[in-house]
């Protein structure tokens, strides 16, 4: 058997993908027109034999991004080959593809208590049959094997409740069991999954110790970036996504780790870093990041 870690960018946007819907700006004007490619919503699944695979976030589009994947293509009339879908947060772009996968064909969900529950109470992910579609509690900082040979680890990150559970003053830094990152290992080799994430803190440096990949929170380059766009009041902040300029940016955060590949994902769409020739993406590329897009492909 081949064996490696292997992941493949199912989907490089964040919440809404490019172009949204309801959306005219210049990206998504861009994107409508072919000028930049367009991206689906956030997704990426991972394996060691690339036979078996694990889902992690399960977004809308997750429909069209399984038609995309040879891999993922069952071997006769019913069948998958994801093995497990794992959840970091329960933000609609994160869950709501779930209900794209509820054929009765069987396969693990994994998440923390708190996400589970946001599954439990609503009555509409209850078509995924539970005997069918297992539902198994991640504890925060305990290994499991979400697939052969697939190891994965949660750790907190700071991040917010999803945005349909706000209420009043949102504490968008919550270190809590809605939202997690993941380390992600197979035999020696380590990636690293954190697709929103509020702010660094020593805690997430900790967890990157040898680890070979960093998909990274590259929702916004600029905390203001909604405003300057007039596409939006919230600040990222607010948002519970760290902006990827600016001193407390995610673009000088992991100098500690110079052998450590770094890739920015769900990455929204008004995002300069989307347009190839802009001096924002120039800057991340010669800091040594990569600009996922739907479909990329990485072997370690
Ligand atoms: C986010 O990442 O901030 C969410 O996807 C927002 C949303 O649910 O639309
Ligand atoms: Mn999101
Ligand atoms: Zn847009």
């Amino acid at each position: 058997m081949d064996t490696a870690l292997r992941a493949v960018v199912l989907g490089a946007g964040a919440g809404g993908g490019l172009p949204q819907w309801n959306c005219g700006c210049m990206n998504c004007r861009d994107a409508r027109a072919g000028k930049i490619p367009g991206q689906t919503q956030s997704s990426l699944m991972v394996s060691a034999d690339g036979e078996t695979w694990v889902v992690l976030n399960a977004s809308p589009d997750i429909r069209t991004q399984c038609a995309k994947q040879i891999q993922l293509a069952p071997d006769g009339l019913r069948g998958t080959s994801i093995k497990s879908v794992v959840l970091t947060n329960g933000d609609i772009d994160h869950i709501a593809g779930l209900l794209c996968l509820r054929e009765k064909t069987a396969f693990t969900i994994f998440a923390t208590r708190d996400i589970l529950s946001i599954l439990s109470e609503n009555p509409v992910f209850s078509a995924l049959d539970k005997d069918t579609v297992l539902r198994c509690e991640i504890k925060v900082g305990e290994t499991f094997e979400a697939a052969p040979g697939i190891f994965l680890r949660a750790f907190y990150v700071p991040g917010k409740v999803p945005l349909f559970q706000e209420k009043g003053v949102v504490d968008t830094e919550l270190i809590s069991e809605n939202t997690i990152g993941l380390m992600v290992n197979s035999g020696e080799k380590r990636l690293c999954y954190v697709p929103g994430c509020a702010s660094i803190q020593t805690n997430l440096l900790q967890h990157l110790d040898k680890t070979d990949l960093l998909f990274f929170d590259g929702t916004l380059w600029s905390d203001t970036e909604m405003r300057t766009t007039r596409t939006g009041l919230k600040t990222g902040r607010h948002m519970g996504h760290i902006p990827i300029s600016g001193p407390n940016g995610s673009l000088s955060a992991f100098t500690d780790f110079p052998n450590m590949r770094r890739a920015y994902i769900h990455i929204n769409n008004t995002n300069p870093i989307l347009q190839p020739s802009s001096p924002q993406r120039q800057t991340v590329e010669q800091a040594g990041w990569i600009v996922t897009q739907d479909g990329m492909e990485f072997r370690l």
